[in-house]
Order: C-alpha cells, then sequence, then structure tokens
C-alpha cells in the first residue's frame, strides 16, 4: 500500500496542523482509515458534512449531473443553477433576495466586502475579536486572530475589531467612513461564543442610523447546524448581507454572498470561474432538500439539548463550561484541548478544537443517539 501521509507531507506544502490518520471513507457520521479502522466523527469537516458524509441523495445528484454537464461558464444561464438558486430562496429569509455564488467561505466574505464598498462609497469595517471570516486578504483583515495575521500585513486598510457582544465598544467604533459591521451571531473558531439578541438588535439599530451595512456571517451556523435553519432566525434581525458556506452542498465546496435589496453590484464588478457550476448546485439542491425532507434543524437541536443534559449530569473536574447552541458544542476546558483530541482519536472519536482551550463538537445531524452515547462514556472518562 502507498504512503499516503509520507506522499502528502513530499508535496503538499505545510500549513495544515495534522493529525496521525488517513482518512478515506465516510458514511453517515461514521469514517474510515486506510487500515479500516471505524470512527465516530464528531467534526463533520468543521460543519460541512450536517446532512452525513455520502448522503445518497447528494451523491446521486452529483453523479447524475456529472454525466450531463460538469462545468458552465457564468457568461451562460444553466438550469441547475437557475434551480439551486430557487430552491435556496425558498428557505433564506425574505429580505435577501439576489445571490452571488462563490466555491468557499472566503470568497463569499470578500464579495460582501466589495459590495459594501461599491454600495456604501465608504471604505471601513468593523468585526469581533475571536471572529473568524476566513484566510484571504480581505476576509482575513476581518479575522481576529494575531497568528494568523500577523505575517502578511499590511491586508486590506480600515478594518479594526471589538468585544464581541458589547455594543457600546462597537457603537464607539463606529465612524463616518465605516462601511459594513461583519459579525459571526455565534462565533465558531473564537470558542462557541453565543451572540445575544439585544446586542444584535442594538447593533441592527445603528446600521439603520449610520447607514452602515450589517453582513452576517453563517457559515458555521447555516444550515440546521443552529437549532433553526439560519441562526438569524433566534435573532428577530435581517441582515443586509449574509455569508454561507461550508454544508451547503452536502459535503461539495460550494459557498454564497445573500444580498438585500440595497445592495448594488453590476457586470463586471465581481466574478467567478467555478462559482456556482452545476455540480455544486446539483449537489446544493439534494442537500437543501434532505434538510427539509428531514426537518434537520429539529435534529440538531434535539440531539444538542440531549448531548448537554447527559454530559452536565456528571462532575467532570476538567470542564470549566459547557456551551451548546442548537448542535454547536463546545467544551471549555480548564486546559488544553489538544491532549483530549489526541485521546479521543485513540478512541476512533473526531473531534476539533476552538482556541487552545475549547473542545468544539460539530456532528453529523443525522449522527445516531448511540453514537452520541459512545461518544459522551468516552468524554466523561477522559474529562472526570
Ligand atoms: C464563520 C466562518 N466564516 C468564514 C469561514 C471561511 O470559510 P472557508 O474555509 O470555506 O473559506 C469559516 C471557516 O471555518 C467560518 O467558520
Amino acid at each position: 500500500m502507498k504512503d499516503y501521509k509520507a506522499l502528502t507531507q513530499k508535496y503538499e506544502i505545510d500549513v495544515y496542523p495534522r493529525r496521525d490518520v488517513v482518512l478515506v471513507k465516510g458514511k453517515g457520521a461514521r469514517m474510515w482509515d486506510d487500515q479500516g479502522n471505524e470512527y465516530i466523527d464528531m467534526s463533520s469537516g468543521i460543519s460541512v458534512a450536517n446532512v452525513g458524509h455520502s448522503n445518497d441523495k447528494v451523491v446521486e445528484a452529483i453523479s447524475n449531473q456529472a454525466a450531463k454537464l460538469i462545468t458552465c461558464a457564468n457568461i451562460f444561464y444553466n438550469d441547475t443553477r437557475a434551480l439551486f438558486l430557487e430552491k435556496l430562496f425558498s428557505i433564506t429569509p425574505n429580505n435577501l433576495t439576489k445571490a452571488f455564488l462563490t466555491n468557499s467561505g472566503t470568497e463569499a466574505v470578500e464579495a460582501a466586502i466589495k459590495f459594501a464598498r461599491l454600495t456604501t462609497k465608504k471604505t471601513k469595517f468593523i468585526s469581533a475579536m475571536k471572529g473568524f471570516h476566513g484566510r484571504t486578504m480581505g476576509a482575513l483583515s476581518a479575522t481576529y486572530k494575531k497568528e494568523y495575521k500577523e505575517d502578511f500585513e499590511p491586508l486590506v486598510p480600515g478594518f479594526s475589531s471589538v468585544p464581541f457582544n458589547n455594543f457600546e465598544k462597537l457603537a464607539a467604533a463606529v465612524d463616518d467612513d465605516t462601511a459594513g459591521i461583519i459579525l459571526e451571531l455565534v462565533q465558531g473558531e473564537g470558542g462557541i461564543n453565543i451572540g445575544s439578541e439585544e446586542y444584535f438588535k442594538a447593533v441592527r439599530k445603528l446600521c439603520d442610523e449610520k447607514n452602515i451595512l450589517l453582513i452576517i456571517d453563517e457559515i458555521q451556523t447555516g444550515f440546521c447546524r443552529s437549532g433553526k435553519m439560519f441562526a438569524i432566525e433566534y435573532y428577530g434581525i435581517e441582515a443586509d448581507m449574509m455569508m454561507l458556506a461550508k454544508s451547503i452542498g452536502g459535503g461539495f465546496p460550494m459557498g454564497v454572498l445573500l444580498c438585500s435589496d440595497k445592495i448594488k453590484a453590476g457586470p463586471g464588478k465581481h466574478g467567478s470561474t467555478f462559482g456556482g457550476n452545476p455540480l455544486a448546485c446539483a449537489a446544493g439542491i439534494a442537500a437543501i432538500d434532505f434538510m427539509l425532507e428531514n426537518k434537520l434543524w429539529e435534529q440538531a437541536e434535539a440531539k444538542g439539548k440531549y448531548f448537554l443534559e447527559k454530559l452536565s449530569a456528571y462532575n467532570l473536574t476538567a470542564v470549566r463550561e459547557i456551551r451548546v447552541f442548537g448542535f454547536m458544542i463546545g467544551i471549555e476546558l480548564k486546559d488544553k484541548s489538544q491532549p483530549v483530541i489526541i485521546e479521543l482519536l485513540k478512541r476512533r472519536i473526531l473531534s476539533l478544537p476552538a482556541g487552545t482551550t475549547v473542545l468544539r463538537l460539530l456532528p453529523p445531524i443525522v449522527i445516531s443517539y448511540e453514537d452520541l452515547d459512545t461518544v459522551i462514556t468516552n468524554l466523561v472518562e477522559i474529562l472526570q
């Protein structure tokens, strides 16, 4: 058998801190390595496989579309793209009426930054401390973590960050040149930090008063992860633009920037070769259909609650706090999360960090209660 680790290490430039496992297969909430070992996946490819790995409906849609048409430039109309847009707008907030289709989350953020400047004729953006919005130069400017940014400066000028969920600090940072405020509703990478309804209502009002665009990043929270189709449904506010990606294509690379009627664009102002390609759109239709047919948001809510109730029943000495929003689970530890992640891997459970001390669990929403029980039993043994 080929040494896949050695091949990757030889040829791929070194940017990812990798776990010592070669994953070759997935189905639902299970994954397999190249030795045939089976794992419970509590990471979903970082909230990508919400509908489960190699979901039958998604596999069938991609296969059928691949046999028909794989690529279609955006200068032409395409049937699958049109049907995807119709499907997408049947589930997204009503005030968002137009989409720009991308291949990833960071590209959707880039599009938002450009359209915000074009629309407002202003240049500055405010985002939140501990926020994460991607790694390309514009999105990175809105991302908080110093280690991600310091070697790449100067980034895009005009970006500043303020404490999350603190309205006074945000209001004080606004000036006449503020084009947009870019925020997650629940910070994922930052450690499952949950924004309050009061905060977001105040931010919305401020944006209206000062002609600033409210740009909401639902790349991680979107598509049932939060216990609703979109987390914004909890907050009673409207976004001027909203970014989606990750699980939108059932695992296939895709992203979207949704825009309200306020947002200006125009031919030639932006574009993408692969954005909205037929394969991604076919996958997206199938993934959304699966979510609707299975009321996946209800499953996320119920399973998140179940997990929290069961785990909270134990006195876990290594744990400072457990934060759950829908089926986003953040277990804040008293010490670093990395040893726990490695121990879970030894026990064939795939998990994620968020920052240095938070263990983040984003299971495929289709995961069984039996698998959740197995994970809880193992967590209790490790964390007690
Ligand atoms: C909230 C949020 N925004 C943006 C991104 C960037 O998305 P992508 O990795 O697809 O570029 C991520 C990815 O983790 C994310 O969680």
